[in-house]
């Protein structure tokens, strides 16, 4: 057989794939050309495993931290940060050449026991400071972007700006968010200062409300001067509901001059059919179409999702499911590419045969 033949041929795959090698096409390569970003969250346990840590070193052009740069990862006690975990993280992507995303500064959730013993409004301001100066400076030069502040609204908590009634507000009021983005420029004017924010993407009356309420509240932070310069769409969508309204959302964050990212993708497979051929299928159809919304106008820079290999989803700890087990992401147990992998490669080589 001429070398020609057998590269043709399919037997050239099989041989690659038993020597371990990839042949499809990588997400990082399918971007490219567009300048796009892809990649993915991740932990810093999962890069210990050599066939994991290799999936995403040629899938991904970004990750981000999926724990291990919260508060309670990093803060043991009120006087210590233990940056261990989050250090080689950072490592491993540097040296992959890997961009990486910092998640997150300042939220309600992923708080240490000791901070809900001491933290009073007399010193939460400084307790806030103090750990948005240390942290963003330990990692200065090495973070693309910073989630500053996470899922500050929520509209079922019923004040009149929407804000989350959070111990960050409760304790502090709603100048936390200015200060902590102010704090977080000061210590590295170098990364993109995100809000990152869930229940924006699909249509329904309460995401409505919060797309609302979020508009408002990017609105109110540039009156008050916070240096803000992107919004972080989570983007865990559930099931195959609609994205009607984010074209004119996404046309509001834009003349506010702010850059998108799609900060934690996945797609919750819980109201689909328990057949594991269909649930993929209908699971790629939502990577599909979501993708082309929201990459048609090209507001987005980058696409992560919340993990790459179904296995490690957090979908599998979260909820106790009557049919079969979550897979909501585009790699299977195995670390094989599933059709909702091949429904993004697909989606990003059209923005990049476009640009
Ligand atoms: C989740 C992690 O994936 C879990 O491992 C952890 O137990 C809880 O937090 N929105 C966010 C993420 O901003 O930080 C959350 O991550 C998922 C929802």
């Amino acid at each position: 057989m001429l070398r020609r033949e057998f590269l043709s041929s399919g037997f050239a795959a099989i041989a690659l794939q038993a020597a371990g090698a990839r042949t499809e096409e990588s997400l990082k390569q399918a971007a490219a050309p567009s300048g796009l970003l892809v990649g993915s969250a991740v932990s810093y346990r999962e890069i210990d495993e050599a066939a994991f840590a290799e999936l995403i070193a040629r899938q991904c052009s970004i990750v981000v931290s999926e724990n291990d740069m919260k508060w309670k990862a990093l803060r043991p006690a009120p006087d210590k940060f233990d940056f261990t975990r989050a250090d080689a993280l950072v490592a491993f992507a540097e040296k992959n050449r890997i961009k990486i995303r910092g998640h997150n500064l300042c939220w309600h959730e992923a708080l240490p026991d000791w901070f809900h013993k001491i933290a009073k409004p007399d010193n939460a301001r400084e307790l806030l400071t103090n750990h948005i100066e240390t942290v963003v400076r330990h990692f200065k030069g090495k973070i693309h972007s910073w989630d500053v502040v996470n899922e500050a609204v929520d509209v079922q908590d019923m004040r009149a700006d929407g804000l989350r009634r959070s111990p960050w507000l409760n304790l502090i009021g709603p100048e936390y968010l200015v200060i902590a983005f102010k704090t977080a420029a000061k210590a590295d004017p170098g990364a993109t200062l995100t809000y990152n924010e869930y229940g924006l993407a699909q249509d329904g009356p309460r995401n409505e409300a919060k797309r609302h309420a979020v508009v408002a509240l990017l609105r109110w932070l540039r009156r008050n001067e916070a240096p803000i310069q992107a919004l972080g769409i989570q983007s865990h969508l559930n099931g195959n509901r609609p994205f009607t309204g984010l074209q004119h959302f996404l046309g509001e964050v834009r003349e506010l001059g702010l850059r998108v990212f799609v900060t934690e993708l996945d797609v919750n497979d819980k109201s689909f059919p328990p057949d594991v051929a269909e649930r993929d299928r209908m699971v790629a159809g939502v990577y599909r179409d979501y993708l082309h919304t929201i990459l048609e106008e090209r507001y987005v820079d980058a696409v992560l999702t919340w993990g790459l290999s179904d296995r490690d989803s957090w979908l599998r700890h979260r909820e106790k499911r009557a049919a079969g087990i979550a897979r909501p992401l585009p790699f299977d147990d195995q670390l094989q590419p599933k059709p909702a992998f091949f429904a993004m490669q697909a989606e990003l080589k059209k923005v990049s045969r476009r640009d």
